[in-house]
C-alpha cells in the first residue's frame, strides 16, 4: 500500500523508517518531512496542516493510508476531513489519528479531566476556574498544598503549565491567566492538585476498542543536566523505565489503559491511532497527569526500534478496526536517545548550520529532528536538530553507543545533555 506520514521531526523520522521495513508498503511520503525521512521515503513539499495540499496528494500518490504524526492536524480535524470528502472515501483512503472530538483529549485539559472522572480513571483532583468562578478557584487553591499547579485548558505550544510555590503568586498568575495570558487556551484554567512521584509515559495504539500496548518511555525535558533550566520539547528518553516492572505495568493496564480505551467505546469517541498517556507514579501507585493524541518525541525514537513487529501492519489494523487478537513483539533489550540541539534553544537559536558527520554513527540510529538537505549539504532547520538512538542489553552500553556516535557528528554551537538515564 502506498502510505503518506504527516510531520517533520524526529518522531516522523523513526516512524518513517520503521513503515519502510514493511514488505506491505509500496510507496512512503512524508509531509513535509526532513532530511531524514527522506533517505526513507519521498518528502512532499506541504505543511501537515494543509488539508487540500493533502487530498491533492492522497488522489496523485494513490494513498491508502494517511498516519498522523504530531497533535496539530489532528486538533484541527484531520481525520473528519478526509471522512467528509467524497472523492477520497470513494479511494478508500484510511487515516490514522482520532477524530477532531476525540483530539479534544489533547486539546482540552478539561475535557480530558472530565473523561477521567466519568472513566473512574486515577488523576490528580482539579477545579476547573473561569473569570466567573474567581472566589470559588481562590478557596480551592487555598485548599492544597505548595506548589500549586495552574494549566491553560487549551494548546499553548507546551507552555500552559505553571508550578509555582507560592500561594499569592499563584493567584496572581491565575488571574493573569484568565485574563489571556496565553490567549484563548486560558480562558479557562484547569487548577490540579500537585502529584509527586516520577514520571513515566504509557504509549498504547488502539481502533477505538482493541488496544495494543507499546514499549513505555521516560523523557527529559529540561535542558540542562541534572533537570535544570527551561522546560522542551525533550533532550532525551529511555525505553522501558528500569522502575516500571510487571506488577506496575499490569496495575497500569488495568486502571488505566483499559478504562480509558473502554471508556472511548462507550462514549462513542471515535478514537483510532496512538494514545500516549503521561504517568506520575508514587510508590507504585500510578495517576493520569495528561493524555496526548500522538506518539511522544523523543519518546518515538527510543520506542520504536524497540517494537520487532510489523509497524505497517498494526497501523492498518488500528485504522481499520481490525486490532482484535493482534499482538506485538517487543525487544527487550534498552533504547536510549540523546537529542543535539542547536544552542539557544528553547529560546532563540540559529538555523542553517552545516551538519558534518566525521565518522562511523552505526550501530546507532540518526534519526533527524530540525534537518534539511540543499544542493547536497545538510544544515540545521530547528532546534531540536538530531536524536541518536542505541539498542543494547544495558541501558550504559545503549547510552555509550549513543554518545560514541555523537562524537562523529558536529555543528556550530550543538549541545546536549550528557546525563540522559543517569537518575534511573
Ligand atoms: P502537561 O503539559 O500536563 O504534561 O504538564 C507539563 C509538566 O508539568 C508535566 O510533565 C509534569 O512534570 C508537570 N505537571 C503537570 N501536572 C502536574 C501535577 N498535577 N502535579 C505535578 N506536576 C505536574
Ligand atoms: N516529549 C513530550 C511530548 O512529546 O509531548
Amino acid at each position: 500500500m502506498n502510505v503518506l506520514l504527516l510531520g517533520s521531526g524526529g518522531r516522523e523520522h523513526a516512524i518513517a523508517w520503521k513503515l519502510a521495513q514493511s514488505p506491505l508498503l509500496t510507496e512512503l511520503f512524508i509531509a513535509p518531512g526532513n532530511a531524514g525521512t527522506a533517505q526513507v521515503g519521498t518528502n512532499l513539499p506541504f505543511a501537515a496542516t494543509d488539508f487540500e495540499a493533502l487530498k491533492f496528494a492522497i488522489i496523485e500518490k494513490n494513498i491508502t493510508l494517511v498516519i498522523v504524526g504530531p497533535e496539530d492536524p489532528l486538533v484541527k480535524g484531520v481525520h473528519d476531513f478526509v471522512l467528509a470528502d467524497a472523492q477520497l472515501q470513494a479511494q478508500g483512503v484510511k487515516v490514522l489519528g482520532p477524530q477532531q472530538y476525540a483530539a479534544t483529549l489533547e486539546g482540552s485539559k478539561e475535557f480530558a479531566k472530565q473523561f477521567m472522572i466519568r472513566n473512574a480513571i486515577p488523576t490528580a483532583a482539579h477545579f476547573t476556574a473561569t473569570a466567573e468562578n474567581l472566589q470559588e478557584s481562590f478557596a480551592f487553591l487555598e485548599q492544597q498544598q505548595s506548589p500549586y499547579v495552574l494549566k491553560a485548558d487549551g494548546l499553548a505550544a507546551g507552555k500552559g503549565v505553571l508550578i509555582i510555590p507560592d500561594l499569592e503568586t499563584a493567584k496572581q498568575e491565575l488571574q493573569a491567566m484568565l485574563q489571556g495570558k496565553f490567549g484563548a487556551a486560558s480562558r479557562k484554567v484547569v487548577i490540579e492538585e500537585c502529584l509527586h512521584g516520577i514520571e513515566m509515559s504509557v504509549f498504547v495504539l488502539t481502533d477505538g476498542k482493541d488496544y495494543v500496548i507499546l514499549p513505555e518511555a521516560k523523557d527529559y525535558k529540561r535542558v540542562g543536566e541534572g533537570d535544570t533550566g527551561l522546560n522542551t520539547g525533550g533532550m532525551g528518553a529511555v525505553s522501558p523505565v528500569p522502575f516500571a516492572g510487571e506488577a506496575l505495568m499490569q496495575r497500569i493496564e488495568r486502571e488505566i489503559v483499559k478504562p480509558t480505551i473502554d471508556g472511548f467505546h462507550k462514549e462513542n469517541i471515535p478514537y483510532c491511532g496512538f494514545v500516549f498517556i503521561g504517568l506520575m507514579v508514587n510508590n507504585g501507585v500510578p495517576k493520569v497527569i495528561e493524555y496526548n493524541v500522538r506518539m511522544g518525541d523523543p519518546e518515538t525514537e527510543v520506542v520504536i526500534p524497540r517494537i520487532n513487529s510489523d509497524l505497517l501492519q498494526l497501523c492498518h489494523a488500528a485504522a481499520t478496526q481490525n486490532l482484535a487478537g493482534q499482538t506485538i513483539d517487543i525487544n527487550p533489550q534498552t533504547a536510549t536517545t540523546v537529542m543535539l540541539v542547536s544552542g539557544g534553544y528553547p529560546q532563540d537559536y540559529e538555523s542553517g548550520k552545516h551538519i558534518t558527520i566525521t565518522g562511523a554513527t552505526a550501530p546507532s540510529l540518526v534519526f533527524h529532528a530540525g534537518t534539511k538537505r540543499e544542493n547536497e549539504e545538510l544544515s540545521t532547520a530547528g532546534g531540536r536538530v538530531i536524536a541518536v538512538t542505541s539498542l543494547a542489553d544495558s541501558k550504559n552500553n545503549a547510552l555509550a553507543l549513543s554518545y560514541q556516535a555523537i562524537s562523529n557528528i558536529h555543528f556550530d554551537a550543538m549541545y546536549f545533555r550528557r546525563d540522559i538515564g543517569f537518575d534511573l
